[in-house]
């Protein structure tokens, strides 16, 4: 995820920038850059890590006390020298840097386009330098307050000027940002990590605020220009527990951005009149009308993403749609047909099997879509389409909010191919763009009332084997569920469909086992209590995921995570969430090592 640092003040800003760059690393980015005002505004900006910036620096450093630093997760444009920030106007005179999206921003690049603006970049920030400059009129709080106003999105941005060169002016819309201050001298970052070790006393920015940063402190106004007086934070948090937002652990952090991650990758993708518009995915009509197969491969928590997909295609588009194992489908000899799609789904995009697979089914003829999280990985060079996910950076081996931002492409996927082919009812759209958009707020509540699931894992903290079972969606959420549990509690853990346990593990179901149930799907629905009936007759604890408002449930099981009620299609996608709580809180009562689980790695780049 991109990273902001600014300072005003008496010292030199640039090797202060470039120090707080670094403490931003663990964030992950592709490119760094500095912008410092001393007179005219130089930058100095690189792609890859920031060892090439400092390198540039160490060659030629650039003097002034005013600057802005940036590191950059790509969204638009791919990870290069150009497209890395600070971004400039055609004079140069204004400068910024920028988290997030500008979700209008083809709409503003044409419009400055034809008034005559050239760009050197492809990313959306620069669009802010242009339309600061052109609203400049001796006022840079008012330039960037008109900008603000016209660009839409989830953002943090940072601008300085060769006009008034003793001042940062920055905004936050929903990204991060953060005031230091410090004696004589000001901080701006994106993450209190980056100046802790200056000051531990911040004024927080809020959603829809501006401040203006100057060495004597800072002044924060809302955006349509009313004073704030916010009160100083001191924090007390160490440098360790700072990287982590104060979490304990990133896989925590992770599980508690899903609503955001979620909010993140719908933005600018969903509009007002029930369309989705899919910046790198051209499914046409012509294409969606001879589509009859859709193979999803990928490889473990991605291929669980995977099951989730197969139902939701099958289901909404009415086209068989297959999911493989990609060390499984490379070797084997799959059939492709004409008019097939097959969707890799890769949160690093560098997976040895998934690309294998993907490269295989492309080489047979089949279009190749990627679904995945890293702008730029080999995937999405080699794929005819593809749809980024915007998790940011995941740390956590075990990946939570990846696979969710996976739920949510494939949704709007079958939304993208639904309306390409003519097949979804304008009421299926919007109870699809409904069930998206309730989604974080019941996510947020699940996080918030995690009493029961901290309970549940006391349970189940020395178990010898558990088991989890569900039906149709709620089977495909059950697989994930065993897979987090088993990565970082080390216990052991099966999944499988609920109807298939009285074919042979209902033998290993005896008095006090654990078996965690799954049960969101109404259509199937008195199936699934049938399976919790035979667990109960021989013994079995059933701990079930289940809508909170579902009486017969709390009749039935020893335990209920309750969810909040939501429509059957979107039940799964809140349900993983008690799950992945409750994989983190064994872990964490068995003394693991959450974060990075023995023999385990975040991405497999060799087969
Ligand atoms: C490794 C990781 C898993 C991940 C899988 C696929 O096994 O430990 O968490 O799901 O690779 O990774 P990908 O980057 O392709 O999604």
């Amino acid at each position: 995820m991109c990273g902001i640092m600014g300072y005003v003040g008496p010292r030199q800003a640039a090797p202060l920038l470039l120090d707080g760059l670094q403490r931003l690393e663990y964030r992950g980015y592709d490119s760094a850059g500095v912008a410092v005002a001393n007179g005219p505004i130089s930058v100095r900006k690189a792609e890859g890590k920031i060892d090439r910036l400092a390198a540039l620096l160490q060659k030629e450093m650039i003097e002034g006390s005013v600057g802005i630093g940036h590191t950059r997760w790509a969204t638009h444009g791919a990870p290069s020298d150009r497209n890395a920030h600070p971004h400039a106007d055609s004079s140069g005179k204004f400068v910024v840097v920028h988290n997030g999206i500008i979700e209008n921003f083809a709409q503003l690049r044409s419009e400055l386009g034809s008034k005559g603006h050239e760009f050197t970049s492809d990313t959306d920030t620069e669009i802010l330098a242009h339309l600061i400059a052109r609203r400049y009129d001796g006022d840079l709080v008012s330039a960037v307050r008109s900008a603000v106003a016209s660009a839409e999105g989830a953002y943090a941005l940072a601008a300085i000027s060769e006009h008034e060169p003793d001042k940062i002016v920055a905004v936050r819309r929903i990204s991060p940002l953060v005031v230091g201050l410090g004696d004589g001298e000001t901080f701006l970052a994106s993450d209190i990590l980056a100046v802790l070790h200056h000051t531990r006393d911040f004024l927080i920015v809020e959603d829809d605020e501006m401040v203006v940063v100057t060495e004597d402190g800072a002044t924060i106004e809302s955006i349509s220009g009313s004073e704030i007086d916010r009160p100083v934070m001191h924090v007390d948090w160490d440098i360790e527990q700072a990287e982590k937002s104060g979490f304990d652990h990133f896989m925590l952090k992770e599980i508690h951005e899903q609503p955001s991650v979620i909010s993140e990758t719908i933005a600018g993708r969903l509009d007002n009149h029930n369309h989705v518009r899919l910046e790198g995915v051209n499914l046409d009509s012509t294409f969606a009308d001879e589509l009859n197969q859709i193979c999803i491969t990928a490889c473990g928590t991605a291929y669980h993403a995977g099951l989730v997909g197969r139902e939701i295609f099958s289901r909404l588009l009415r086209i068989p749609t297959s999911v493989e194992y990609a060390h499984e489908m490379r070797y084997a000899e799959p059939l492709i047909a004409s008019g097939s799609l097959t969707l890799a789904i890769s949160q690093s995009g560098e997976t040895a099997d998934t690309l294998a697979a993907a490269r295989l089914a492309r080489s047979q003829g089949s279009r190749l879509l990627a679904l995945t999280n890293v702008v730029g990985s080999t995937l999405s060079r080699e794929a005819d389409d593809v749809l980024y996910t915007r998790a940011g950076p995941e740390m956590s081996v075990a990946s939570t909010k990846a696979y969710m931002a996976m739920l949510i492409g494939q949704y709007l996927l079958a939304l993208h191919i639904g309306s390409a082919k003519g097949v979804l009812e304008e009421e299926l759209v919007e109870r699809i763009m409904r069930g998206l958009h309730a989604l974080p707020a019941d996510i947020e509540t699940i996080i918030e009332n995690d009493e029961e699931i901290v309970t549940a894992a006391r349970s189940i903290a020395s178990a010898e084997d558990l088991y989890f079972i569900g039906r149709g969606l709620d089977y495909a959420v059950a697989m994930e569920g065993s897979l987090k549990l088993k990565e970082i509690s080390y216990l052991h853990s099966e999944a499988m469909p609920a109807g298939e346990l009285k074919h042979g593990t209902l033998a290993l179901i005896t008095e006090g086992t654990p078996v965690i149930v799954v049960i969101t799907q109404q259509s199937v629905y008195e199936k699934t209590i049938s399976a919790i009936q035979e667990v109960k007759a021989r013994g079995g604890r059933v701990i079930a995921v289940a809508y909170q408002d579902d009486p017969i449930i709390y009749e039935l099981a020893d335990t209920v995570l309750g969810i909040p009620r939501s429509d059957d299609l979107f039940g799964p996608v809140a349900a993983v969430v008690p799950l992945q709580l409750l994989a983190y809180h064994v872990a964490r009562l068995r003394g693991h090592d959450i974060d990075q689980p023995r023999n385990l790695a975040k991405s497999v780049t060799v087969e």
